[in-house]
């Protein structure tokens, strides 16, 4: 596939549970052919998130993608999200889909209300302006009147509210079963289906045993 045809994907890390979900999916999309560059901007809570729940220090911020993957990340890009002037805050900058994974509702209420004073709700702004694809992974739990308000507020601005729950009618045996198909269903959302996603055809046990 020739470059000019591969998407450019920008990846908003916040301080919501779920720093696994972040990892997956930079995995997935680093190693995916269909994907030329990645745009990474963790903001702080988000780089604490990794190191509280994956052990995974923010140190020098220029080796985070590595040490997130594990491995080299030829793809990603880390920006800061002190950087409102960087290349993803500019409409003029072509991105084809962002994601923020996961989503806090911090800074959902800062991209429903369009406060764009870090680079993660700057980068969304200028998605939903542009009526390119946004997905934001939200987690919380209960969510509050406002949470949900942003949610409605978000979503008619053109915005995937994809909450982080994980499914269980393909009967999932680890946590990477649970957060995989997850990721797969956020990355599908943004036209990068996975051959490993788990696909319904109807076909269930309680249908089995009345048969
Ligand atoms: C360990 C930890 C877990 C958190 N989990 C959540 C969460 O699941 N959802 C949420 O909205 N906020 C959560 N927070 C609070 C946010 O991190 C906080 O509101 C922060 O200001 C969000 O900033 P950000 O959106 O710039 O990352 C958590 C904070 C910590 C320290």
């Amino acid at each position: 596939m020739p470059d000019t045809q591969k998407q450019v994907v920008t990846v908003g890390v916040t301080g919501a549970s779920g720093a696994i979900l972040a990892q997956k999916a930079l995995a997935l999309l680093e190693e995916d052919p269909r994907v030329a560059r990645i745009h990474l901007v963790v903001t702080e809570t988000g780089q604490r998130l990794f190191a509280e729940e994956l052990g995974i220090s923010a140190g020098d911020l220029r080796q985070l993608p590595a040490r997130i993957l594990d491995r080299a990340a030829a793809k990603i890009e880390i920006l800061p999200n002190k950087d409102v002037g960087a290349s993803i805050a500019s409409g003029s900058y072509s991105v084809d889909a962002m994601l923020v994974i996961p989503c806090s509702m911090g800074t959902l209420g800062a991209i429903a209300n369009g406060i764009s004073d870090d680079l993660v709700a700057r980068a969304a702004d200028v998605m939903l302006k542009e009526n390119r694809k946004l997905v934001l992974c939200v987690r919380d739990t209960p969510f509050n009147r406002i949470h949900l308000e942003n949610m409605i507020r978000a979503q008619q601005a053109g915005a995937v509210i994809m909450p982080a729950v994980p499914a269980f009618y393909d009967h999932p045996k680890t946590i990477d079963d649970l957060v995989t198909q997850y990721v797969c269903r956020v990355l599908a959302e943004i036209n990068l289906p996975q051959e490993k996603m788990y696909r319904w055809t109807g076909h269930s046990a309680s249908k089995e045993a009345k048969a």
